[in-house]
């Protein structure tokens, strides 16, 4: 049987090329994190496409903001898993690297990652609904649901909800990346939401390998080059060791 070292260096690459990584909530399931579309991802009642929307938030900021401090509170408790690892050090030793991931989690800062693009922002941030203005905002539980500014406003999560706009410098500077990658894994995600789903297609247009890391078969998975069907703990170590031995950085 053909290795992964042998089937990655049939893309040959280099210690020039530009690898590029989308991330979605499966990189993190092995951290203990719900993902989004899974058997754990109601909260209450309540769906995440429900609660993470400008409108749930205009009607009832109250719950939204539980369900965000029932989420910061979750999260605050995990630690970067061994694909977070892998892919920080990655980015510490490939030259040209991006990393882009839609979690809101903040492990792959934590697990030391520095070249990442959070597109849909960070659960420990917050964001003025009058200024604008953003903070870090680690305080878990919440003293005070939903919080204000000292302004006086209310404050919001600083995360994308859906129908909002992506932050467009982030937008473009992943799309960018895409365009231009050499190589791209896709880890853990369902590559349902858009615009982070066309992510891959735009890199294999661009003429990028794609390698897919997922236990489950995805829109994704009909144009991935290889499909690595299992988990991002277990897969994304290997692959991460295979990929520094082709690049010649390892
Ligand atoms: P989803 O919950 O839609 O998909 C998670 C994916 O991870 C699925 O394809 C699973 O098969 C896969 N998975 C599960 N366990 C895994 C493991 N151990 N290793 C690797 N993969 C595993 O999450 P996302 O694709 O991230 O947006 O969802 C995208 C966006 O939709 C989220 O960022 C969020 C959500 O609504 C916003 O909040 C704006």
């Amino acid at each position: 049987m053909t290795s992964l070292a042998d089937r990655l260096s049939d893309f040959n690459l280099d210690v020039d090329s530009l690898v590029v990584v989308l991330t979605g909530a499966g990189i993190s399931a092995e951290s203990g994190v719900p993902t989004f579309r899974g058997k754990d991802g109601l909260w209450k009642t309540y769906r995440a496409q429900d609660l993470a929307t400008p409108e749930a938030f205009e009607r009832d900021p109250k719950t939204v903001w539980e369900w965000y401090d029932y989420r910061r509170q979750i999260v605050a408790t995990k630690r970067p898993n061994p694909a977070h690892v892998a892919l920080a050090e990655l980015d510490e030793k490939i030259p040209h690297f991006q990393l882009i991931t839609q979690n809101v989690d903040g492990l792959h800062l934590e697990a030391g990652a520095r070249r990442v693009i959070e597109l849909h922002g960070n659960l420990f941030r917050v964001r003025c609904t009058a200024e604008g203005t953003v903070f870090e905002d680690r305080e878990v539980p919440l003293k005070e649901i939903p919080p204000h500014c000292r302004c006086g406003a209310l404050l919001r999560p600083d995360v994308v909800w859906f129908g909002e706009p992506i932050p467009h410098d982030l937008l473009e500077r992943s799309f960018e990346a895409c365009r231009h990658a050499s190589l791209m894994l896709v880890v853990g995600t369902s590559a349902v939401v858009q615009p982070a789903a066309s992510m891959p297609l735009l890199a294999r247009q661009a003429g990028a390998p794609v390698v897919e890391i997922n236990p489950e078969e995805t829109p994704i998975t009909p144009f991935a080059d290889i499909s690595l069907r299992g988990r991002a703990g277990e897969i994304v170590p290997e692959l991460a060791t295979s990929l520094l031995d082709v690049l010649g950085v390892g």
